[in-house]
C-alpha cells in the first residue's frame, strides 16, 4: 500500500544497503544524479532482462545507437524546437520550478505551452514558491537538452533512445526482409536537463530507459490484439475511470487502436511480472494539451507512490510523424512497399521509476519493525545466502565449501559469517534474499543443511547438502516447493 514517507525510507534503506545513492557524494552531491550500487546494478540488470524477453518473445531485435545525437537529427524529430518546459522564478529566493508542477501542486492540470500563456497564467492565479513562499514572478522557457560541440558540429545528449532507431529504419527494415510488422527496441541512457531534479532516481538528469518502436502498416494488423485476461484500472482524458479487460475498452473505443491496447497489456504484464503490486497501477491518458509534440494518443502506466501517481511507461501512438519528419529532412526514402509509410506505436519505460516501483511494492516490516524486501524470488540480487551457525568447530571452513560450490552453479549467492545468525537473517531479508542456507552441526555430522525462506521465515531442516546441487537451476529446484510459491 502506498503510504505517505516511504520513498525516504526506501532511499534510506537503498543508500545503506547497496541498492542506489546521489553521485559524486564526496564533492557534495549534484542533483539529478545518481549511482546503482552492487544490489542495484544487479536489479537493474534483471529489470532490463525481463523487458527484453518481453519484446524479443513477440519478435522484437534490439539495437543500440550512440548518445550523442547530432542537430541535425534532433531538428527533424522536433525536439530542438519543441523539447521545452515553460519555468517560473520567484521573485524573492530567484529558485526556478517547472510552471506545470506549481499548477498541479496548486490544483490547476494545465500545461502551458508558451511564455504568453504562462504569463497570463501567472497573472490569473497566485501562485507561491514552494522553497521561499513569495509569490512567482517571472516565466521563461527552459530548454530540456544537454548540448555540446566537438570542431563545428553541434549534438546534444539524447532525449530519448527512439531516434536511433527511426533513423535506422531502412536497414532495420532490410533487415526485417521488407516485411512490417517489425519491433526495434533499445535500452540504454536519456539525458534531460530537468529545472529542478528531485526524489532521487524519480526525476533525474539522466537516466535508464528502454523503448520499443513498433513499425505498423499502414492499414491496421490483425497480429497484435489484446488476449482480453488482463483487467486494468484507465483513466481516461475526460476524468472517467473504466475498470475493464484491453480487448473490451478497445471494442469501447476506450483505446482507440488493438495494437496500442496489445502493448498496454504486455507493459501491464512486465510491471507485474517483475514484482510492481498490480493494486498500485493504473492506465493514464494523456490530455490533448500535455501530448508529446509527436504523438496522437497516450496512454501512461502509472504507480501509486504516496498518495499520487507516478508515470513509468508510456505507450504512445507516433504516428508516421517521425518518419515522415527524417524524409524531409534527409531526403532519404523511408517508404515501405512503394510509397506508404509505417505508423508507430511506442511503448518507452523509464527504468528507474521501475526500480522504485518494484522495491516500493516489496518494502515491508516484520513485527518485530525489521525490514523485509519481498521481491519475486527471481529479481532478488541475491538468490541464495550461505551462513554457518558460528565460526568455530569447522563451520565457517564447511560453510566456505558449501557456498564456493553453490556460487559456481549460481552466481548470485552470498556468503555471511559477521554478526549473529539472527542479525545476518535480518541483513538478508531487508535485501530481498529469498533462501538462506544455514550450516551447523547437523552439517558437520551428516552432511544435512537447514534452508530458511524469506518471506514465511520458515524452515526446512535436515536438507542433504548434495540435494542442494541436484538441480542446475537453484530457484527452480523441486526441495523450494514445500514452500509453496513465491
Ligand atoms: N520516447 C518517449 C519519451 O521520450 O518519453
Amino acid at each position: 500500500m502506498s503510504k505517505q514517507g516511504e520513498l525516504e525510507e526506501l532511499m534510506e534503506i537503498a543508500k545503506r544497503r547497496g541498492f542506489f545513492w546521489p553521485s559524486f557524494s564526496i564533492y557534495g552531491g549534484f542533483s539529478g544524479l545518481n549511482d546503482y550500487g552492487p544490489l542495484g546494478s544487479l536489479l537493474k540488470n534483471r529489470v532490463y532482462e525481463k523487458w527484453k524477453r518481453a519484446f524479443a518473445s513477440v519478435g522484437g531485435i534490439e539495437i543500440d545507437t550512440p548518445n550523442l545525437t547530432p542537430e541535425v537529427v534532433l531538428k527533424a524529430s522536433g525536439h530542438i524546437d519543441k523539447f521545452l518546459d515553460i519555468a517560473a522564478e520567484c521573485g524573492s529566493c530567484k529558485n526556478r520550478f517547472k510552471l506545470e508542477n506549481i499548477l498541479s501542486d496548486a490544483g490547476y492540470e494545465i500545461v502551458p505551452e508558451s511564455v504568453e500563456e504562462g504569463e497570463k497564467l501567472l497573472s490569473d492565479h497566485i501562485l507561491k514558491c514552494p522553497r521561499c513562499g513569495a509569490r512567482l514572478d517571472k516565466v521563461f522557457e527552459f530548454h530540456l537538452m544537454f548540448k555540446t560541440e566537438s570542431g563545428s558540429e553541434s549534438y546534444f545528449l539524447r532525449p530519448e533512445t527512439a531516434q536511433g532507431i527511426f533513423v535506422n529504419f531502412k536497414l532495420l527494415l532490410n533487415y526485417n526482409k521488407g516485411k512490417l510488422p517489425l519491433i526495434v527496441y533499445q535500452q540504454g541512457k536519456g539525458y534531460r536537463n530537468e529545472i529542478a531534479p528531485r526524489q532521487g532516481l524519480i526525476r533525474q538528469r539522466e537516466f535508464n530507459m528502454a523503448e520499443a518502436e513498433v513499425f505498423l502498416p499502414e492499414e491496421g494488423s490483425e497480429v497484435f490484439a489484446p488476449s482480453g485476461n488482463r483487467e486494468a484500472q484507465l483513466f481516461d482524458k475526460y476524468g472517467k475511470t473504466h475498470t475493464m479487460d484491453l480487448s473490451q475498452a478497445v471494442e469501447k473505443s476506450v483505446i482507440k487502436s488493438a495494437e496500442h491496447a496489445f502493448f498496454m497489456e504486455l507493459i501491464l504484464s512486465f510491471a507485474v511480472d517483475v514484482g510492481i503490486d498490480e493494486t498500485r497501477l493504473r492506465f493514464r491518458q494523456h490530455r490533448d494539451d500535455e501530448l508529446a509534440h509527436y504523438s496522437s494518443e497516450c496512454w501512461d502506466l502509472e504507480f501509486n507512490m504516496e498518495g499520487s501517481w507516478l508515470e513509468i511507461t508510456g505507450i504512445s501512438d507516433r504516428g508516421t510523424y517521425d518518419l515522415t519528419r527524417h524524409m524531409e529532412k534527409s531526403g532519404e526514402n523511408l517508404a515501405y512497399e512503394g510509397n506508404q509509410i509505417a505508423r508507430v506505436i511506442e511503448p518507452a519505460t523509464g527504468v528507474d521509476r521501475v526500480i522504485v516501483s518494484i522495491l516500493l511494492s516489496s518494502m515491508s516490516k516484520r513485527d518485530s519493525g525489521y525490514n523485509v524486501m519481498k521481491l519475486p524470488a527471481p529479481m532478488a540480487p541475491y538468490r541464495i545466502a550461505v551462513l554457518p551457525l558460528q565460526k568455530k568447530d569447522g563451520l565457517s571452513e564447511k560453510a566456505q565449501e558449501i557456498f564456493k560450490r553453490l556460487r559456481s552453479m549460481e552466481p548470485y549467492t552470498v556468503y555471511d559469517e559477521s554478526g549473529t545468525i539472527g542479525r545476518r537473517y535480518a541483513r538478508q531479508d531487508e535485501i530481498g534474499t529469498p533462501y538462506c542456507i544455514t550450516v551447523d552441526y547437523e552439517t558437520m555430522e551428516k552432511n544435512m543443511v537447514t534452508i530458511r525462506e524469506r518471506n514465511s521465515t520458515g524452515q526446512i531442516k535436515n536438507i542433504d547438502v548434495e540435494l542442494l546441487f541436484s538441480h542446475p537451476d537453484f530457484l527452480s529446484n523441486p526441495i523450494l516447493d514445500q514452500f509453496g510459491s513465491q
